[in-house]
This record gives C-alpha cells, sequence and structure tokens, in this order.
C-alpha cells in the first residue's frame, strides 16, 4: 500500500510514520528527515535548503521534487511506502502522481491528521530529538525515562531550530496558505480518508490501523 500523510506540522504525522513502519513494515520516506540529513552534511540540496527550512518556508519545489521521487526510485517502490510531509503543494502532488502513474504504483490512501492550532503549537514548542538516532520525544506527552536522554540509546536530546515560537508561526502559515488545498486535491479523487490528530498517539495509530485494513472501494 502506497500512502501519503498529510497535516500541519507538529500534527503527529512522523509519529504515526514510525510506528507503521516499526509494526507493519512500511518504508518511510520523511521528506523533513532526508533534508535534515543534506543539511547535516553539507550536501548541494543541504545548502540550497538550509536557509529555506530555518525560515519554516518550504523548499522551492523542483528540489524536493527531484529529491523524493530519486528517493522512491532508489528504494524499492513496489514495496508498501509512506510519504511523511510530501507532496506539499499541488504542484508537487501531480509530479509525484505522475512519476507513480508511470511505475503503475499510484498512492492508493491519503490520510489527512485534523488536528487544532493549539495542540499543534504545545507539540512543537515541546519536541525533543535524539541527537544520535532521531527517536522523537515531548517533554510533558511523551518524556523520555531520563530528563534530557534518548530511552534507545541515551544520547542527548535536541530542540529543532524551526521549533521556536516565531519559525512555529510561519509554519503555520504555510501550510494553510500552500499545503492545505492538497485537503481538496485528495478528496477529489476519493482517496482521503480523515483521523482527529488531536488523539492521543495509541489512539492515533488504532484508528489508522483500522482505516488500512479496510478495503478501498
Ligand atoms: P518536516 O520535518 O516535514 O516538518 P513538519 O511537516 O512541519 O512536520 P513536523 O515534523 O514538525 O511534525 P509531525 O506532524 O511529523 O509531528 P511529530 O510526529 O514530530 O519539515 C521541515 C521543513 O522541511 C519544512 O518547514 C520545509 O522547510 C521543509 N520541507 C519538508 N517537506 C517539504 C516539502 N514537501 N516541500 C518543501 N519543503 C519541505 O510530533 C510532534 C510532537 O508531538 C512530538 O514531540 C511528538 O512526540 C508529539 N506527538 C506526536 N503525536 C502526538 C499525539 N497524538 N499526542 C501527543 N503528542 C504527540
Amino acid at each position: 500500500m502506497r500512502i501519503v500523510l498529510l497535516g500541519p506540522p507538529g500534527a503527529g504525522k512522523g509519529t504515526q510514520a514510525v510506528m507503521l513502519a516499526e509494526k507493519e513494515g512500511f518504508l518511510h520516506f520523511s521528506t523533513g528527515d532526508i533534508l535534515r540529513e543534506n543539511v547535516k552534511k553539507d550536501t548541494q540540496i543541504g545548502k540550497k535548503a538550509k536557509a529555506f527550512m530555518e525560515k519554516g518556508e518550504l523548499v522551492p519545489d523542483d528540489i524536493v521534487i527531484e529529491m523524493m521521487l530519486d528517493t522512491i526510485k532508489n528504494a524499492e517502490p513496489k514495496k508498501d511506502f509512506i510519504l511523511d510531509g510530501f507532496p506539499r503543494t499541488v504542484y508537487q502532488a501531480k509530479k509525484l502522481d505522475s512519476e507513480l502513474d508511470k511505475l503503475k504504483l499510484p498512492v492508493e490512501i491519503v490520510i489527512y491528521f485534523k488536528t487544532s492550532t493549539k495542540i499543534v503549537i504545545s507539540r512543537l514548542a515541546g519536541r525533543r530529538l535524539c541527537s544520535k538516532c532521531g527517536a522523537n520525544y515531548h517533554i510533558v506527552n511523551m518524556p523520555p525515562k531520563k530528563q534530557g536522554l534518548c530511552n534507545k540509546c541515551g544520547s542527548d536530546l535536541y530542540q529543532r531550530k524551526d521549533d521556536s515560537e516565531e519559525t512555529i508561526n510561519t509554519r503555520l502559515e504555510v501550510y494553510n496558505s500552500q499545503t492545505k488545498e492538497l485537503i481538496d486535491y485528495y478528496k477529489a479523487k476519493g482517496i482521503l480518508k480523515e483521523v482527529s490528530g488531536d488523539l492521543e498517539a495509541q489512539k492515533v495509530y488504532s484508528r489508522l490501523s483500522e482505516i488500512l485494513k479496510t478495503p478501498a472501494k
């Protein structure tokens, strides 16, 4: 199954994608993670993307589209996969559709995480990540066993630069002006399913599992 996760920053897309990948064996392609890795390694993509990401703006379509389509084709596209954070504009969605149609592997389901603004702000402000393995925590909702340290590998946790208050506001504006219209795009294709992203993570996962078990009409 080929799945797109759609929703505002902080809706829990990454958290659910990791759970689905661990429990159901999906490949997980996160645009944000791939871009951050490129920034860290100072690649050509990373050099071009860095300033946009730090401001909370979208990285230009041409860079992201090429990067993600290459990632999909170089992985095993016939395996089940989850796209987390891609597409994020209608232009990206159309390019993705046309490439996946050529491979005869179209997106089958799009999960929209409907999440209130108050909740996403508190989630992003409290998010912490492991500096080594990337595991995701929240200082209140999903705290590590030992403050500031990763449960899995014991490394230090850090806060993403774009999780500052000012950048969170920009990211939400960008979501509303450039990404939200994808809800109608996928609704028109008849493949959009909605879950409440406001629920506790395990409940969101149960709802997602139910949706994925229901055969498409
Ligand atoms: P990206 O990394 O994709 O950021 P995002 O979409 O803003 O999403 P987040 O990672 O912030 O949130 P999430 O929904 O995954 O939430 P999470 O599970 O972590 O993109 C970063 C940047 O890269 C963009 O700003 C842009 O510059 C660029 N970019 C990326 N894709 C692009 C594209 N396609 N085109 C152009 N540019 C692109 O959860 C958040 C927190 O809440 C965590 O602390 C978690 O522990 C907690 N939490 C999660 N679920 C729950 C729950 N149900 N209950 C309680 N707490 C929860």
